[in-house]
């Protein structure tokens, strides 16, 4: 089901970039570990750049870092009329802060974990398209390929949902301005951007998401990005 309101217009894009990165542990805020010789945050701006309507793009930095003379961007070709600002301590202020600067005239919404670095601009094209269709919020995912138990504080099963009806999350998530600037302001601390649009009340739609589109979080997980890049199609 989709709100009865007119579709929106210009894309705007805010990269959150400001998070430390602790399970990396790479000892630099984890957008600027190196990926093939450049930052994770020069890559998912590569994508960025070409999404289809981009009006205006925010990225959300480390406070020390929002500078992007700063020397750890170097590596990172922040594109003409970007704008860096200072993220926040939890991820969902770091979004609260990037939508702040947008341009007004933006009225579609991505929101990208620059984590996600080599997410194709295919799935930013997809999820653009369906909220200019009439979806208010649109995320885009993959089907879940283990069997997902819920437990209990002593770890015992509690349930066990159907997997064929689950689908693991990825970014960018694509609103309508005003519904994701009512879910903000409604509320903080949910995983992604979607869970506080669903809050709302909300039916928010999953698109076709991307195996490329995995966050980096892990050591293997930067490894597995190093063997991707090197492969056909990154050169
Ligand atoms: N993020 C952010 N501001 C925060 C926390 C996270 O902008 N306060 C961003 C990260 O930079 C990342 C995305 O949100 O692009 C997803 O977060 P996550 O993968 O958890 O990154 P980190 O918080 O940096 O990693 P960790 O949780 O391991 O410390
Ligand atoms: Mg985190």
């Amino acid at each position: 089901m989709t709100d009865a309101h007119a579709a929106p217009r210009g894309v705007g894009v805010v990269v959150v970039a400001a998070g430390s990165g602790s399970r990396l542990g790479a000892g630099v805020p984890k957008a600027f570990v190196p990926l093939a010789g450049r930052p994770l945050l020069a890559w998912a701006l590569e994508a960025v750049v070409r999404v289809e309507g981009l009006g205006s793009l925010v990225v959300v930095a480390p406070p020390a870092l929002s500078d992007p003379e700063a020397a750890a961007w170097a590596g990172v070709a922040l594109p003409r009329g970007a704008r860096v600002v200072a993220g926040g301590a939890e991820r969902s202020a770091s979004v609260a802060a990037g939508l702040a600067a947008l341009d007004p005239t933006c009225d579609l919404i991505l929101v990208h974990d620059a984590a996600r670095c080599l997410t194709p601009v295919a799935v930013f094209d997809r999820v653009v398209e369906a909220v200019r269709a009439g979806h208010v919020g649109v995320v885009p995912g993959v089907p879940v390929v283990d069997t997902v138990k819920a437990v209990d504080d002593r770890g015992l099963v509690t349930s066990t949902p159907d997997r064929s009806s689950l689908r693991a999350v990825q970014t960018p998530q694509g609103f309508r301005r005003d519904v994701l600037e009512a879910a903000h302001a409604g509320g903080a601390g949910a995983t992604d951007d979607a869970a506080l649009v669903e809050a709302l009340g909300h039916r928010v739609l999953v698109v076709d998401g991307d195996s490329r589109a995995f966050k980096v979080t892990t050591v293997d997980d930067l490894a597995h990005a190093e063997r991707l890049v090197g492969g056909p199609g990154y050169t």
